[in-house]
C-alpha cells in the first residue's frame, strides 16, 4: 500500500505540534513564564517550539551532560530545556549579545529555579567563546549554536576547541525553507550554513547528520555532530 500525499501545510504542521506538545510536553508554568516574560519586553518569537526544547532537553539527558554551552540565548527559552537535564551541580553557560534579551532570560532562568546552573554571558558570542578558550575552559558535553546564522563556521570551530571526544554540538535552522540547497543564494546566512557543512565534512574529527524539521517553527531543520574520540 502506497502511502498518502504527506501533509505539506503550516496548518497542519501546527495541529501535529500541538497535538504532540498536549501529549507529550504538557502544561509548563515556568517555560509558559519564560514565554511570558519574552514575549512582554517585545523579544522575536523565535525561540525553540516547546517539542524541539524538548528534543534538546532530551539528547542532553541521554548525553549524560553536565557541562553545556549555549550560543543564542534570546529569552532563555531552550536554556531552560537544557538546564533542566543537568545534575544540581552541573553547569551551563549561554552567550548573547543583546543586553536586553540577556536580561530576560536572567529573570527566567530565576523565576524557573535554574540561576544557579545556568549562567548568561552578555557580549559578542566571537569573543566569549575566544575568552573560554583562551581561560582553558573544561570541555563542554553538548553545545547548542542558535545566534546570528552567518557565523555558524566560526562558531562549530570553536565548539570543537571547547569540546571533547563524545560531546555533541547541534545548529539550529540549517534549513531555512530549503534555501540550504541553493548553491547560488546570496543570502549570507545560507552561505555560511553551506560552509558549515563543507567545514564539517571535510572534518576528520566529527560525524554528522542534518535532518529537516516541519512544525509550528516552520520548515527548518538541525544539524547533529558528534565529536570523534
Ligand atoms: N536559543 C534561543 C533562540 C536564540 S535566537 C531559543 O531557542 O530559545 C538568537 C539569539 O542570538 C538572539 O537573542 C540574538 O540577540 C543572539 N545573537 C545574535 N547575534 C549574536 C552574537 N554575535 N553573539 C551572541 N548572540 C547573538
Ligand atoms: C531566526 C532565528 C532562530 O534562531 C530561529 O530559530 C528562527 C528564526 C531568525 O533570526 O529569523
Ligand atoms: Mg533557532
Amino acid at each position: 500500500m502506497t502511502q498518502s500525499t504527506p501533509p505539506t501545510q503550516q496548518s497542519t504542521w501546527d495541529a501535529v505540534d500541538a497535538y504532540f506538545c498536549e501529549q507529550l510536553v504538557g502544561h509548563d508554568p515556568a517555560l509558559e513564564a519564560a514565554t511570558a516574560a519574552a514575549d512582554a519586553a517585545g523579544l522575536p518569537r523565535i525561540a525553540v517550539a516547546p517539542n524541539q526544547g524538548k528534543l534538546l532537553h532530551l539528547l542532553a539527558l541521554t548525553q549524560g551532560a553536565r557541562r553545556i554551552l549555549e550560543v543564542g540565548t534570546l529569552g532563555g527559552y531552550s536554556t531552560i530545556w537544557l538546564a533542566r537535564a543537568l545534575p544540581a551541580d552541573g553547569t551551563l553557560i549561554s552567550l548573547e549579545l543583546d543586553p536586553r534579551h540577556a536580561e530576560v532570560a536572567r529573570g527566567n532562568l530565576a523565576r524557573a529555579g535554574l540561576d544557579k546552573v545556568a549562567e548568561v554571558r552578555q557580549g559578542r558570542a566571537a569573543d566569549s567563546l575566544a575568552a573560554l578558550v583562551e581561560q582553558g575552559e573544561e570541555p563542554f558535553d553538548l553545545v547548542f549554536i542558535d545566534a546570528d546564522k552567518p557565523s555558524n563556521p566560526e562558531y562549530f570551530r570553536r565548539a570543537l576547541q571547547l569540546t571533547r571526544p563524545g560531546s555533541l554540538i547541534i545548529v539550529d535552522n540549517v534549513v531555512r525553507g530549503g534555501a540550504i540547497a541553493d548553491a547560488d543564494s546570496i543570502d549570507p546566512a545560507i552561505v555560511a550554513t553551506r560552509a558549515l557543512h563543507e567545514l564539517i565534512a571535510a572534518e576528520p574529527r566529527v560525524t554528522a547528520t542534518s535532518v529537516q524539521t516541519v512544525g509550528s517553527k516552520g520548515y527548518d531543520g538541525f544539524t547533529l555532530a558528534r565529536v570523534q574520540g
